[in-house]
């Protein structure tokens, strides 16, 4: 049996600051703003937050380029408010974890600034490089944003590396002195009562010696030589030895390009470094490896990620479940669909709530918000999303191209939360930094509270549910009909308790099947988006049975 920590209980709300509320009428997201919202987001159900970045940044990638590690951007409300919202967690018995983003820097941060100067001892605590013969870059790496992975600094004479924003230079964590600091980050927001991390591209922080060029991969040059490097168990083992061990905090990382397999090399209760895994491969489903190379929604695609991710670390390591977050466009305008927009955000929301694992749910996820559609590309805020309108698909409309953004775009899902119907969503009563999405008046929170039939109030069912049946966080998982294109279905057991979750992705109906060995006789339909079940499942339609003995 799984050893128990309290993480495993728990469902995370995450919060992408800028768009989650305005507290003080500037226009922008800020903590005021969450401490008005905590009893919010306890009523869904939700017992932690996951604060994307909230440090004092000049915003290239949207605060993942961080200035200073020790502060909180005053746009935010400062540290005064960030101790009210950690304060606020606590007394409602809530986790808050912060977004610790080391793999690089904001070119504006200080050790930037001195390191460009050669000033020690922040010489080398970035990738600098000389240029080949004739300005040679000094590999073909390409940066996951924009370009190249190497701008020239005029001040040093040398190339910097970023493998993403040119304002997000890599840091050099071969150094210790790096790691040693990023210790003292970690220490620091601990000190201060924080429950953990959330750990941006954490397996990209140790690059292969000598940054060889790639000859492999036709996107993303690079990125072997940098995912999961040479020293990562390493320095991520230095992190925990030196660090979390001494605190009561879990740590959750995002990894790009994993398998299970790999996985249990830092995810294993015994002998890995960190907690949990942010995957992509449920994310895939729609794509190849990144939503700019989309393909049509194959569904068996999507089960046997959620499947195999569920079978191999089952009793080994804990599962992240999520299907949104702030990188990726609205889940319902990519799985499910948007015509069905109620049956297809509930069935979303119980594919995955009934798996085991600790549920993350993205902030307006839980109202069904979908994806924005600007009709112009100058509305985009988003760097990639900028990067990829101006060079890529070029041989394409602009038209088409704007289509592809639509689809494509982090910025999708990056529109204030819909809080009412009044003006600007009830998100802010300034000029919103960012567009609201127009369908607010339709989907927003203040209406959804009323309704009990409500996407919201789905969400809260289905929450109650995993947290009082044992069966959702610890039984067994196992999927049936996998070849099936249309319906999803698996089952969880432990002794005296068993779960059955079948869920139809289609827009027409489709024939309900019910597995091997299962009776709904003795079984309680716990949940479900139809008022009455018929023979056929109806479009969308997803049903929970439950068996005690
Ligand atoms: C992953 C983060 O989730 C994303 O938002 C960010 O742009 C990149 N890492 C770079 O920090």
């Amino acid at each position: 049996m799984n050893k128990k920590r309290w993480y495993k209980d728990m469902v995370f709300y995450q919060i992408w600051p800028r768009s989650f509320k305005d507290g003080d009428g500037d226009g922008m997201g800020d903590l005021w703003g969450v401490l008005e919202k905590l009893d919010y987001i306890k009523s869904l159900g939700c017992d932690g937050i996951w604060f994307s970045p909230i440090y004092p940044s000049p915003g290239a990638d949207c605060g993942y380029d961080i200035a200073d590690y020790l502060d909180i951007a005053p746009e935010f409300g400062g540290m005064e408010a960030f101790r009210k919202v950690l304060d606020g967690c606590h007394e409602r018995g809530m986790k808050l974890i912060m977004d610790l983003v080391v793999n690089h820097t904001s070119d504006e941060h200080e050790w930037f600034q001195k390191s460009r100067e050669r000033i020690d001892p922040y010489t080398d605590f970035y990738i600098w490089r000389p240029a080949g013969p004739g300005g040679k870059l000094p590999n073909n790496w390409d940066s996951n944003f924009e370009g190249k992975a190497w701008t020239w600094d005029e001040v040093r004479g040398e190339y910097y590396l970023h493998l993403f924003a040119v304002k997000q230079p890599d840091l050099n964590m071969d150094n210790p002195l790096v790691r040693e600091e990023v210790k003292n980050i970690l220490r620091f927001w601990l000190d201060l009562g924080v429950d953990g991390f959330r750990e941006d591209v954490i397996t990209f922080i140790s690059k292969k010696e000598g940054l060889p060029n790639d000859r492999l991969f036709p996107i993303h040059k690079g990125i072997r030589h940098y995912s999961h490097g040479p020293h990562i168990h390493e320095y991520l083992e230095e992190f925990k030895r030196d660090v979390f061990d001494h605190y009561d905090c879990f740590t959750l990382a995002e990894v790009p390009l994993v398998w299970p397999k790999q996985a249990l090399s830092y995810i294993d209760e015994d002998k890995g470094q960190i907690d949990m895994m942010i995957q992509f491969q449920c994310q895939c489903a729609d794509c190849l490896f990144t939503d700019y190379l989309p393909t049509k929604f194959s569904l068996r695609k999507m089960k046997k990620a959620f499947s195999s991710w569920q079978k191999k670390l089952y009793g080994r390591a804990w599962n992240m479940l999520y299907i949104e977050n702030h990188d990726h466009p609205r889940i319902i305008s990519r799985y499910g669909n948007e015509k069905y927009w109620k049956q297809s955000g509930k069935t979303l929301a119980t594919a995955y709530l009934f798996q085991q694992g600790t549920p993350f749910i993205y902030q307006g996820q839980e109202i069904g918000m979908l994806n924005w559609k600007p009709e112009d590309p100058e509305m985009y805020e988003d760097v990639q999303t900028r990067y990829q309108y101006a060079h890529k698909n070029l041989r394409k409309s602009p038209k088409k191209r704007l289509q592809k953004m639509w689809r494509a775009s982090r910025d999708s899902a990056r529109t204030p939360v819909q809080w009412d119907a009044s003006e600007n969503a009830g998100f802010t009563t300034g000029d919103p930094w960012f567009f609201v999405n127009p369908n607010y008046k339709k989907i927003n929170v203040a209406q959804q509270e009323k309704d009990p039939n409500s996407i919201l109030n789905f969400y809260k069912k289905a929450i109650r549910l995993r947290k009082t049946l044992p069966v959702v966080r610890f039984g067994s998982y196992q999927e049936h009909f996998p070849k099936n294109s249309k319906v999803y279905t698996y089952s969880r057991r432990m002794p005296g308790q068993k779960l059955l979750v079948v869920c139809s992705f289609s827009d027409k109906p489709a024939k309900f099947k019910l597995p091997n060995g299962f009776d709904l006789m003795g079984s309680r339909l716990i949940l479900t988006n139809y008022p009455a079940q018929e023979k056929l499942l109806q479009p969308y339609e997803c049903r929970v049975y439950y068996w005690k003995s």
